[in-house]
């Protein structure tokens, strides 16, 4: 059978500012989504949260980009934004709808997508990863390692079916073009694309023997939708594993090193990504830092088997450890770069604005 998993979220209100998604909110989607599954147009779906973002993960059989699908995630955002957060008058309340119509898909309208296709295997192992407070480019770092860097991912060396590598598809943001890129032949030209995660981000991942699907993740960076500074678009990425993908346990390792991605307080500073449980995806230390919550099921005639909160472990203590050491060094940096982003990164946040007023007071030297 072939199924289609969609996760699709937004921030639509916080509760205390950009912390955490209202309770109220998630149930909101719950009922939303518990209704579609018994009219039949979802198979199942799991409602959770990733700070304060709300993230609805969805199976069906209407493939990708689908209208009816787009049009059940985006009904409930605007619902649960009109019945809850406006009310309460949660931080933020919409603030992830860029548009007041829906016109058939909401890619560019706001709410963030990753989404994929496939034939369900014997057994299917499907990962989720949800990030708050960083942007679609600090996946790259992750979906190489777990693809393309052998020190990760024991099996690209000892598996033959991953033997042969992996394909990436990458998305030039600014100039909205795409490249396919082979590894392990191409990896350092891929690698001189991607480490520029605020341009070049990994839209798909393709297993390079077949060609099946292997990774699809969220890509729109709403500032260059909107223009202006709308927060970070804290992205989402859903992985399949095992026999012939990379393991359950390969993918994870891939973020036992908290990396250091830009977003944190106003989008604007670096800082490690913190792998934590759902009883920790909420933002607090300098609203931060990045944090990302990782969901395992099986899938079953599109039914969602699970979730395991997959850094709910002490496995990854030590993880979280090194990231509040990061995040403290880091911190100490204060406004100075490369704590604060660089000047580029910063065009879309509020300090132009004060740049501005200070222009007129530069003398010819
Ligand atoms: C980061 C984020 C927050 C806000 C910060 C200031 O993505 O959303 O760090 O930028 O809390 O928010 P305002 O300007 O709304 O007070
Ligand atoms: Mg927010
Ligand atoms: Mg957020």
């Amino acid at each position: 059978m072939r199924v289609t998993v969609s996760l699709i979220k937004a921030d639509i209100g916080g509760l205390a500012g950009h912390s955490v998604v209202h309770p109220k909110l998630e149930e909101l989607a719950r009922k939303k989504l518990q209704e579609a599954k018994e009219t039949g147009l979802i198979i199942d779906y799991y409602v959770y949260h990733a700070g304060d973002d709300l993230q609805l993960l969805m199976t069906h059989t209407k493939g990708e980009n689908n209208p009816e699908i787009h049009k059940l995630a985006w009904d409930t955002f605007v619902e649960a934004t009109e019945k809850v957060s406006k009310p309460l008058k949660l931080y933020g309340a919409g603030q992830d709808l860029l548009s007041d119509t829906f016109s058939g898909n909401v890619r560019g309208l706001g709410p963030g997508v990753a989404e994929m296709e496939f034939e369900e295997r014997k057994s299917e192992p499907i990962l989720v990863f949800s990030a708050d407070k960083t942007e679609p480019g600090a996946w790259n770092f992750k979906l190489y390692k777990i693809f393309a860097d052998p020190f990760n991912t024991a099996g690209l060396v000892i598996d033959p079916s991953m033997h042969d590598g992996f394909i990436f598809e990458v998305l030039d943001l600014i100039e909205d073009m795409y490249v396919l890129m082979n590894t392990p032949e191409e990896s350092y030209d891929l690698l001189a694309l991607i480490g520029t995660p605020g341009r070049y981000v990994i839209r798909k991942v393709y297993r390079k023997s077949d060609r099946e699907v292997a990774a699809s993740a969220s890509v729109q960076r709403l500032s260059l939708i909107a223009g202006r500074y709308v927060g970070k678009d804290d992205p989402v990425l859903i992985v399949r594993a095992q026999h012939g993908f990379p393991a359950v346990g390969e993918v994870l390792e891939a973020f036992a090193f908290p990396h250091l991605v830009a977003g944190w307080m106003r989008g604007s500073h670096h800082g490690p990504l913190m792998p934590v449980g759902l009883k920790d995806a909420k933002c607090t230390r300098f609203d931060g830092p990045p944090r990302v919550v990782g969901l395992g099921f099986q899938l079953h005639n599109g039914i969602l088997e699970g979730p395991v909160d997959l850094f709910d472990d002490p496995a990854f203590d030590y993880t979280r450890r090194m990231a509040e050491e990061i995040a403290d060094y880091m911190r100490r940096h204060g406004p100075f770069m490369p704590h604060r982003l660089g000047p580029e990164e910063m065009e879309y946040t509020t300090l132009p604005g004060v740049l501005e007023k200070l222009r007129t007071r530069f003398k010819k030297a």
